[in-house]
This record gives structure tokens, C-alpha cells and sequence, in this order.
């Protein structure tokens, strides 16, 4: 293993992760055994599986898994095999009408994951036999939650409640929980990134390069204006005190969350909640970023817009929902460079992990020292 104890010094003196974090393709399984095992990650949202009957196949780094919305509306996910001889279940997203078939033999589970049907098992035209009971042959379940839309695993299962996981976050953002509804197409975007998924977290987590990488949010967000977050151990991130965007040419407004203290009226806030989710609250919308590495340099990145109220997304919002996709995707576009950029750095042996601003780069800095400690645990 590396020594990454000087990953964890006071910022002053530590240096970064160290380059085979992000380019070594064993350091890349380790993480799959040890940070995202053992943390709550992101795996997909609600909104794309709306109906009862809805799956869809996800894969988070490496792990096959199928995300089900059952007959009651709630959430199921599972390990996307099936328990006969390990045929991978479900390979589109679709809306079931009936059970999970397996493709190979036509064993069929329910969508709470019970084994209901077994063809032939016992020979032609018999259904059942006594060494295949079927409630000891359940799909494999995943421990998820549901919190702001988003479908989070816990692929170990040995993690605390999701609901202490997140707990700080949670109480910050506590005005926040209430109803969010999706903006429909134009609100739903991604991009591919030549880079390991961890450079995106940390160029998220800074403010310090938006008046280099983002020259027209800076223009009415400034450096100054910016405040840096980062009391507990697994988020980070960066607030601004000026939230003012232009978003429709005569004045028109989205309709606000209700109840939102003062501090909102010109605030919004940036957060990473670790590993692999970046999260964006404004009193008028709220969007989340959903990371899924695909190997040690490669991140696919889905991004989600989300309004207050159904008003917000009916045609009467139609331009300026698409008018604030474009200056997001305008944003998340301008950052792919220096993401990627720092990723063909990493290549370079005589880099040892860099220098941190001790002022600047106080949130990055708390995601090195998590990962570090991630690392280590195990
Ligand atoms: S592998 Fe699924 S039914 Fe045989
Ligand atoms: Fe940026």
C-alpha cells in the first residue's frame, strides 16, 4: 500500500493524493474494496425509474446492479444476476408489466426481488423441486436509500443509517427538504470525462478557479464573494453570497421554495458529499451530479435539474428552464479542461501530489485527507 500519511498533515505542510490514485489500475480495486464498499455512493436517480414496474440496470465500478421501483412505489435495488447459474438479469431500462424474467432459463423473481418461478426445474412441465425451495433463492438485495431523488447503495452494508451518514449535511441544508420536481429533457445532461472520478470532485469543491476556468459566472459570483465549507468529515464544498442569476429577459422569476430563511435570498451553496455526488441548492432550484468511474481514468458525470414546485416545470417555464440547463452545461463544460488536464498530469512521475493553498484549498484538501482515511481503514 502507499503511505498516505502525509496526505493527512495540517494543510500547510501535506501534500495530495499521490499519482497512482488516480492513474493505477490496482489502486482503482482498492477503492472498490475499501471507500465505496464501505460509503454510501450514488448509483442513480429516482426520475428514471417514475412508475411502479420501472427498472434499470446500473454498473458502479464494476458492480452490476438493477435499480426497481416496486408495486408500492419504493425503491429496490439488486445485484443484477440471477441466483440460477448467474446470467446478468436486465440489460435495458424498461417498465415490467410481470416479473423479472431471466432471459437464459426463465426463472422469475418479483419486483421485491422473491423468487416466484422456476420452469422446469424438476424436468419438463414440473415447476418445483424439493432442493430449490424458492424463498432461499431471493435476488441479492443492496442496502439504498432515497434522499433529494437520488439512489444511494451501500454495497458493503455495513455502513451507519444513511440518515447519520449524511447527518450534517442534512441539518444544513434542512430547509431544503421538501418536494423537488425534475425539469424534464432539457434538465437532464451528462458528460464523459477523461479523468478518474476523484479530479472532479476536487475541482468542484474549490472556488479558486472560477475566475480563470468560469470568466462569466465569475463576472457576477466573484472569487470574494465566496466562502469555503467543510466542518465535518465527508463533504465539502463552497457557498457564494450573491446568487443572482439572469434568467429571463423581462423579470420573470421561478417560483421559490417555501420557507427559506433570509440567508437564501442571495445565497446558494456547492457541496461533495463523498465519494461520488456534488450537490447545488438555490432558492429556486437544486441539482445533483451523479459520478460513476469507469475505471481509473474515465468518469461518466449525470447531471440533474430540479424546481420547487410543478408550476415551475409546466411550458410556462419552458425558455428559462432551458435557458439555466444551457448556463450550467455552459459551467460544467468549462471545467472538463482543467479535470482532464490534471488527469494527463498525473502521468508525470516527479509529481508528488502538489502544494495546497492553505487558504484556497481548504475543501480539496478535506476530500484528500477523506479518501486517505478511507484508504486506510481497511
Ligand atoms: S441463469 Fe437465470 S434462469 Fe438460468
Ligand atoms: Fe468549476
Amino acid at each position: 500500500m502507499l503511505d498516505l500519511a502525509n496526505v493527512q498533515a495540517p494543510i500547510e505542510t501535506a501534500n495530495g493524493l499521490p499519482n497512482a490514485c488516480y492513474i493505477d489500475p490496482a489502486m482503482y480495486q482498492h477503492e472498490q474494496n475499501t471507500l465505496f464498499r464501505d460509503s454510501w455512493v450514488a448509483v442513480g436517480f429516482g426520475k428514471d425509474i417514475p412508475q411502479p414496474g420501472c427498472i434499470k440496470p446500473v454498473n458502479f465500478a464494476g458492480l452490476p446492479m438493477l435499480l426497481v421501483r416496486n408495486q408500492d412505489g419504493n425503491i429496490n435495488v439488486f445485484q443484477n444476476v440471477c441466483r440460477h447459474r448467474g446470467m446478468i438479469l436486465v440489460d435495458t431500462a424498461k417498465q415490467l408489466r410481470g416479473p423479472i424474467t431471466c432471459p437464459y432459463h426463465a426463472w422469475a423473481y418479483d419486483l421485491d426481488g422473491a423468487l416466484r418461478k422456476t420452469p422446469h426445474v424438476g424436468g419438463p412441465d414440473i415447476h418445483a423441486h424439493d432442493s430449490v425451495k424458492h424463498c432461499d433463492y431471493p435476488l441479492n438485495a443492496v442496502r439504498a436509500h432515497l434522499w433529494h431523488d437520488i439512489i444511494f447503495v451501500n454495497i458493503g452494508g455495513t455502513a451507519p443509517e444513511f440518515n447519520d451518514y449524511a447527518a450534517n449535511l442534512i441539518d444544513r441544508w434542512g430547509e431544503f427538504e421538501q418536494p423537488i420536481y425534475h425539469g424534464g429533457p432539457d434538465s437532464s445532461f451528462g458528460f464523459t470525462l477523461d479523468c478518474n472520478w476523484k479530479l472532479a470532485v476536487e475541482n468542484y469543491c474549490e472556488s479558486y478557479h472560477l475566475p480563470f476556468v468560469h470568466p462569466a459566472l465569475n463576472s457576477y459570483s466573484r472569487l470574494e464573494d465566496h466562502y469555503n465549507i467543510m466542518d465535518t468529515p465527508n463533504y465539502a464544498g463552497q457557498g457564494t453570497m450573491v446568487y443572482a442569476p439572469q434568467i429571463s429577459d423581462d423579470g420573470r422569476q421561478f417560483p421559490n421554495f417555501g420557507g427559506l430563511s433570509a440567508k437564501w435570498d442571495t445565497g446558494a451553496e456547492y457541496v461533495a458529499l463523498f465519494p461520488n455526488v456534488l450537490l447545488g441548492v438555490h432558492r429556486d432550484h437544486y441539482f445533483a451530479i451523479i459520478l460513476t468511474p469507469d475505471g481509473p481514468e474515465k468518469t461518466i458525470e449525470q447531471i440533474e435539474l430540479y424546481y420547487t414546485t410543478p408550476h415551475a416545470t409546466t411550458a410556462e417555464f419552458d425558455d428559462m428552464r432551458a435557458t439555466n440547463s444551457a448556463m450550467w452545461r455552459t459551467v460544467f463544460a468549462e471545467d472538463i479542461q482543467v479535470v482532464e488536464g490534471m488527469q494527463k498530469g498525473r502521468h508525470a512521475p516527479a509529481y508528488d501530489g502538489g502544494k495546497f493553498s492553505a487558504v484556497m484549498d481548504g475543501p480539496t484538501y478535506h476530500f484528500h485527507k477523506w479518501v486517505a482515511q478511507a484508504l486506510c481503514d481497511n
